[in-house]
């Protein structure tokens, strides 16, 4: 819609990072089957430019859990309504951690990945959580600051 441009009259990202974010909690939440918080937003390519009066689908997955906290995948793609066609324009990373009644981060159930996809987007996501420890190590103990 008009209300969500930028003046170039593509989508503003600061929009759509708040719609990403709401779709990957609500998959957290739902996983967690608890209240959960956005612990960090790391990674997000806009592939593609949004025009107004694009339909959007946003798609979120789990896709690797460690003891309280989740990483969620989002894709968001553009669909064309008369052919039905569908490209992705953005793809996005987040990692959330349940809560519990105390506010404090609390176990998550085990992902167990299935198919093939799930295994390569679970390997994947580990590789990527593992980084973000050492890199957030680092950015701590001044290494990085
Ligand atoms: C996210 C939060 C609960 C983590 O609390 P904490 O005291 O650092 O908790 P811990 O050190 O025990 O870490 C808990 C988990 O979070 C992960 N984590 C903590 N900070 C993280 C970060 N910046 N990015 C990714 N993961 C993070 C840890 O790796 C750990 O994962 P694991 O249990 O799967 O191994 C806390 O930092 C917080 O409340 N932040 C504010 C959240 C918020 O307001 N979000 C925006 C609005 S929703």
């Amino acid at each position: 819609m008009p209300q969500h441009a930028n003046p170039l009259k593509t989508l503003f990202g600061g929009v759509l990072v708040s719609w990403i974010d709401q779709v990957a909690g609500m998959v957290a939440v739902r996983y967690g089957a608890s209240p959960a918080v956005t612990a960090s937003i790391d990674h997000i390519d806009f592939q593609k430019p949004i025009y107004v009066g694009d339909i959007l689908i946003l798609k979120a997955s789990v896709n690797y859990v460690g003891r309280t906290s989740m990483e969620v995948g989002v894709a968001v793609s553009i669909e064309n309504p008369y052919s039905g066609d569908e490209y992705q324009a953005t793809k996005a990373f987040l990692t959330f951690v349940s809560l519990d009644e105390n506010r404090q981060p609390r176990p998550v159930p085990r992902l167990l990945p299935e198919t093939e996809e799930e295994k390569r987007r679970y390997r994947h996501a580990q590789m990527r959580a593992e980084a973000r420890r050492e890199l957030r190590q680092k950015m701590s103990n001044g290494e990085l600051a």
